[in-house]
């Protein structure tokens, strides 16, 4: 399996309106970051970049008291080669990391492109810039606890025009967001930005392990000159910039390699009414043919015990196809259902949202909180392409996809573009739009399941969950023995990772 490729390429889209750098400046800024070597040295240059920033502000007129348009006015008379912005600050932090594993990366001010007034300008620059990249890194500040104004004309530019949407559709996306107040809506802001890049076309990841910020960058600051502060901020930022970095990585090496034989895709049914998500889930696997191995989980109705937010999960470490969650009833579905988990290349979760809920069946929130074990236990479905299908009555303006996403996004999966059934007067009235979305989603699923098995094979390394935020207790940190039964764990990960990539992969093209 070749190795040697060029790396992918992460560009930094900032949203700021109270930007540092455009232009010249930009490439310059780019430089900057690349040559920084360590986390010491990136903190002490963010802290250097907010200051002169805030001394932009100050020059540019609010040592005299002049109005903010004023300032704002003669800010842009500047040629944008100083200081950094808050959302600026995030997004540098996340790009560095993303250097840091090997990436080239890029930077683009949305600004020069979506000034504050007039019609957007050089929409062609902005277009190529995009699509040299693999990947993007969507930075924003929060406003109304969404995305800034400038960000959201970049998602409407992705989505009206057809050609551009087609270029966009193999990249990676993850968002920073930058809000003045904690719980200011950095999370509203993420989830409402995947939601959009999804529809968009784009693939969408979430966060690291390291922090606790689950869907991507989240930054507090308000006033001009301070994000710096925001260690933790710069942290998850930093986590962002890993895991699009990481996944860019899979999605180049698997490029040019096909997964042999059958694609095993998990489909989860989680709520259903009368078998109807499981008819339709039988057709769309018969359509694949042989293509893949359909492995479906019917926890619609199956006898889910609830988690009970046990403070040991799982119950210890070992290795993946061991059982480890604390419910031993003998009926109990993911008890007897563990090891059909572990494999598998694909995950999609599937339920039906009628407005009238007479019947439905719903396992959704118990099952989704019972993989809580398989999330702690070193994700299990760490870079798995996920989308749900979701059978949804017309005018049941129901969640449940929105929710499929927020929640499998917790076992780092990468995410696709949900795939929507609509419903009237019980009759599916776009079963090829849904049937071309399932085969986009087979062929985007193929590519990324060679790149992490190849990635997988070549590193032999899993990635260590940390559990943030749980006190571990002195009966479970027997300290050698879990280190001991985690090198197992991880080496028995690698090598089924080699194993397969041996038996499963054959290269089919060039480097792309
Ligand atoms: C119109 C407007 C709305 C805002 N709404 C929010 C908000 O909902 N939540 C929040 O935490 N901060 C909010 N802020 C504060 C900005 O997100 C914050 O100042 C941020 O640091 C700006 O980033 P920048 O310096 O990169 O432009 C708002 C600011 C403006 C101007």
């Amino acid at each position: 399996m070749t190795t040697d490729l060029n790396p992918p390429r992460i560009l930094g889209l900032c949203a700021s309106l109270r930007a540092g750098r455009w232009a010249d400046g930009s490439a310059e800024l780019v430089e900057q970051i690349r040559s920084i070597g360590s986390d010491d040295t990136l903190r002490a240059f963010l802290k250097e970049q907010s200051l002169a920033h805030f001394e932009n502000f100050v020059n540019a007129g609010r040592s005299d008291g002049l109005p903010f348009d004023e300032i704002y006015a003669n800010l842009k008379k500047e040629v944008g080669k100083r200081g950094l912005s808050n959302s600026e600050v995030a997004l540098s932090a996340g790009l560095w990391a993303a250097h840091d594993l090997g990436c080239e990366i890029d930077w683009v001010s949305l600004v020069e492109h979506f000034p504050p007034s007039g019609g957007p300008v050089k929409l062609d620059e902005l277009r190529a810039r995009i699509e040299q990249a693999d990947a993007i890194m969507l930075a924003t500040p929060v406003y109304f606890g969404d995305r800034g104004s400038l960000a959201s004309s970049l998602i409407e530019l992705f989505r009206e025009d057809p050609a551009f949407a087609d270029a966009i559709r193999e990249k990676v996306a993850v968002g920073v967001a930058v809000g003045a107040k904690r719980n200011g809506g950095q999370e509203t802001t993420l989830i409402y930005q995947i939601v959009d890049l999804l529809n968009a076309g784009m693939m969408c990841v979430g966060n690291d392990s390291e922090t606790t910020s689950q869907y991507g960058g989240t930054v507090l600051a308000g006033d001009v000159g301070t994000a710096w502060k925001d260690d933790y901020g710069l942290n998850t930022s930093m986590g962002a910039g890993r895991r699009i970095a990481r996944v860019a990585w899979q999605m180049r090496k698997g490029a040019g390699t096909t997964v042999d034989g059958k694609l095993r895709v998990g489909f989860w049914i989680l709520q259903d009414r009368d078998g109807y998500c499981a008819d339709q889930v039988r057709k769309l696997a018969e359509l694949s043919g042989n293509t893949i191995e359909a492995h479906v989980f019917d926890g619609s109705d199956a006898d889910i015990t609830r988690c009970i937010a046990c403070d040991i999960c799982p119950t210890e470490v070992g290795i993946d196809a061991e059982y480890r969650c604390i419910i031993k009833k003998k009926s109990d579905y993911f008890k007897n259902n563990h090891e059909r988990l572990v494999g598998l290349d694909a995950i999609v979760p599937v339920g039906i949202a009628p407005r009238d809920r007479a019947g439905v069946r719903s396992k959704y929130q118990q099952f989704m909180e019972r993989t809580r074990y398989l999330r702690r236990g070193d994700y299990l479905f760490t870079d798995l392409l996920t989308a749900p299908i979701v059978f949804e009555e017309v005018g049941a303006n129901d969640a449940l996809s929105i929710r499929m996403l927020t929640s499998t996004l917790r076992h780092h999966t990468v995410m696709s573009r949900p795939m929507m059934g609509y419903l009237w007067n019980g009759r599916l009235i776009n079963r090829d739009e849904l049937v071309e979305g399932w085969q986009a989603f087979l062929e985007r699923a193929r590519r990324l399941a060679a790149g992490r098995l190849i990635a997988a094979a070549e590193h032999a390394a899993s990635v260590q969950y940390n559990p943030v935020g749980y006190v571990l207790s002195a009966a479970k940190d027997k300290e050698e023995e879990t280190l001991r039964k985690r090198k197992a764990m991880a080496a028995d990960r690698a090598e089924r990772a080699s194993r397969e990539a041996e038996v499963r992969l054959t290269s089919s093209v060039v480097e792309p």
